[in-house]
């Protein structure tokens, strides 16, 4: 009986991931979607082991901790994996630096590195109601290696590259509490991000992905925490 905390559940590699573990019915499933409808398309599924919260990544601090007040009551054993999934593609993503638009770096700043600090912030003092050390992934992508670019992702690289950042920090803050926390690449995965790649790279699916990354999450020990992990087991170069 294990219980999860997944963000951007409602579609793509969110959504493998939070069916592969509601399946079993003595665990408890915590999602997150971004607003009503999708809350209510999650809940037509029909699961009775997953209880479904409204945020919009690019709410304030305030909005994520008012979204999150009912975690401790809905988890009161705290959490065995947090997966912070959620996230947004830049448009013209490999574009050349100079073409990049500018807009797109603050949105896609604002989601997948502002969110994700204001989605780690607020759920930190909830995980420190319980003693129970927990498993963090936060979704990063290779795209936000620096040490071996190899092309450039323009903002999305960036704003990844940032989430690694501060997912190595606090796994370093945390460690001695026994919390492992790793940024993990997720595979290049068929959904509605990668509809441009379609035919041209080889892309596996949401299942596929997700099941590989809960093998992960089983096989993380505290020594792989600070580590950036590619949902296949092996360790990539920040
Ligand atoms: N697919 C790949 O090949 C690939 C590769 C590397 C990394 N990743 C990472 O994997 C994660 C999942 O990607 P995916 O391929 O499953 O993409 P996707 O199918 O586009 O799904 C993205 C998820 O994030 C949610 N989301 C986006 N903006 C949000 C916001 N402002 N508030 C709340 N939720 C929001 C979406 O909700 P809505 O439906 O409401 O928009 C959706 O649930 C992302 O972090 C992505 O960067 C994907």
């Amino acid at each position: 009986m294990s219980t999860y905390l997944i963000t951007g559940a409602n579609r793509g590699i969110g959504l493998a991931l939070f069916k592969q573990v509601a399946a079993k019915s003595e665990n408890t499933v915590i999602v997150t979607v971004r607003d009503e409808t999708k809350a209510e398309q999650i809940k037509k599924l029909g699961y009775k082991n997953v209880h479904v919260i409204v945020i919009d990544i690019g709410d304030t601090l305030e909005a994520f901790e008012a979204a999150f007040k009912s975690l401790p009551e809905l988890a009161p054993n705290g959490f065995d994996a947090v997966i912070h999934n959620a996230g947004v593609l830049s448009e013209g993503t490999m574009s050349k630096f100079g073409d990049h638009k500018l807009s797109e770096f603050q949105r896609v700043w604002d989601i997948n590195f502002l969110g994700a600090v204001k989605f780690l912030r607020s759920i930190l003092p909830i995980l420190d109601l319980n003693n129970k050390p927990v498993k963090v992934l936060t979704v990063s992508s290779s795209g936000g290696t620096i040490s071996e670019m190899v092309f450039a992702c323009n903002s999305y690289g960036a704003s990844k590259a940032a989430l690694n950042y501060i997912t190595k920090e606090i796994a370093l803050e945390r460690k001695e509490r026994g919390d492992i926390f790793v940024p993990i690449h997720p595979g290049v995965v068929d959904t509605d991000m990668t509809t441009e790649l379609k035919g041209k790279y080889h892309l596996i699916s949401a299942e596929e992905s997700a099941a590989k990354v809960w093998e992960l999450v089983d096989k993380l020990t505290l020594e792989d925490s600070g580590k950036f992990w590619s949902y296949d087991g092996s360790e990539l170069p920040y």
